[in-house]
């Protein structure tokens, strides 16, 4: 790649001959906003592989056991602490991670906000280390996205040639022996979606233009997420659905779960916002994910009222958000505790999505359910007041 030759000649006149980062710029590089998980989780990763005495599949970092690991935590002999990234069935992480090693590629399928973008993330950090070979899928997802595309200055110049080819971070992988992942795969048109069957099956990528191909290295799989809302506007083509073992990430099981989720969650996210501990929040966060499971569920957690659900997902995505909105609240204009009203806007927001119906079955529930509970009278008097 050639740097193009503008801004060659700093403010004060001396040429830029460090780079694009040399002038201008922090000596350290500046810390990410949102850092990938084999970066924020460097330590871990680390620990991890020097711990790691069982086998590792070709060009894996990691062995498939010490993968369930990362995810689920645990602790090492030597003591270090491996969080918890997602909390639910052991058993569906150890499919997921032995998927993997397999010559299928793995689907995480679920309702929104079930973290399977979270745990492809992770399953690809902890495998190759690297988590950035991403292709995202929407409508408009053409094949070069899948596939490879061309640099037409390049092309123009010297005619197709490996070095005018783009390769798509697909491709990569399969010639690195990394972990691919496309999200979103059924939000992709049918036909573009079809270019991964000889990928997955024969495990080459042709280039007729080259009469060449790409064969995969091994360590190549592919990770793609599908959201169980979109059935039916893309659906899987059978052929291709044969070479993905499918898993499907549950909601959480238990409030207790879910509490746990956002807990962790908030306080991660707080950290890297500078926003005060989220351990007096649980109460709170408590709530909101009472709240969300209820209407979620159609029915209060006694079993006894029957509720209507709103046309939002409720997600614990979206309670996680809302709880780290209420924080930032909290810090920012009032004392640093989360309390009702820094959340009631929130799940308002989250609740009330079609603002006729959404709203009347909120009120309803405001009225019936909230109204009535021990200990509620502040969160009922802060709904209200947003409601209004
Ligand atoms: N079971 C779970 N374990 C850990 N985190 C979870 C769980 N469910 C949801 N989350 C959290 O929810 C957030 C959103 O998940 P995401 O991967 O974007 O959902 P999806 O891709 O399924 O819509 C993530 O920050 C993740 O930490
Ligand atoms: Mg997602």
């Amino acid at each position: 790649m050639t740097t193009p030759a503008i801004d060659s000649t700093d403010a004060d006149g001396t040429a830029d001959t460090a780079g694009p980062a040399g002038v201008g710029m922090p000596p350290e590089a500046p810390e990410a906003l949102r850092p990938h998980a084999e970066d924020a989780f460097a330590e871990e990763l680390k620990a991890l592989a020097a711990a790691d005495d069982r086998p590792r599949p070709a060009r894996w970092r990691l062995s498939p056991w010490a993968v369930a690991t990362y995810l689920l935590g645990g602790t090492l002999p030597d003591g270090t602490v491996i969080t918890p990234k997602y909390v639910g069935p052991r058993r569906i992480v150890e499919v997921a991670v032995t998927t993997l090693a397999t010559d299928r590629a793995l689907l995480l399928l679920g309702v929104p906000g079930t973290a399977k973008t979270w745990v492809s993330e992770h399953l690809a950090a902890a495998v190759s280390g690297d988590s950035t070979l991403l292709v995202q899928g929407t409508a408009g997802t053409p094949e070069e996205a899948i596939r490879y595309g061309w640099n037409y200055a390049q092309l123009l110049a010297h005619g197709p040639s490996r070095e005018a080819l783009v390769p798509s971070p697909v491709m990569r992988a399969m010639a690195e022996g990394m972990t691919a992942r496309v999200e979103e795969l059924t939000r992709i048109p049918a036909d573009v979606q079809d270019t991964l069957i000889t990928i997955l099956s024969e495990k080459t990528l042709p280039i007729p233009e080259l009469g060449q191909e790409c064969q995969a290295v091994s360590g190549f799989n592919l990770i793609a997420t599908a959201n169980d809302r979109d059935r039916g506007v893309n659906d899987l083509s059978s052929a291709l659905r044969r070479r993905f073992n499918t898993v499907v990430l549950p909601l959480p099981a238990t409030p207790e779960d879910e509490v746990d989720i956002v807990s962790r969650r908030v306080e991660q996210l707080g950290r890297s916002l500078d926003l005060p501990g989220g351990a007096e929040a649980v109460d709170e966060i408590r709530r909101v994910v009472t709240v969300f499971r209820e209407l979620r569920s159609g029915v209060t957690e006694d079993g006894r009222t029957k509720l209507k659900s709103p046309s939002g997902t409720l997600s614990t995505a979206e309670a996680i958000s809302v709880v780290t909105g209420g924080l930032a609240l909290a810090s920012h204009f009032g004392d640093g505790v989360l309390r009702p009203g820094d959340v009631a806007a929130g799940i308002l927001g989250a609740v009330v999505r079609d603002p006729a119906a959404d709203r009347v079955i909120w009120q309803e529930y405001l009225e019936t359910v909230v109204r009535e509970r021990d200990g509620w009278k502040d969160f009922y008097r802060a709904c209200r007041e947003v409601t209004a």
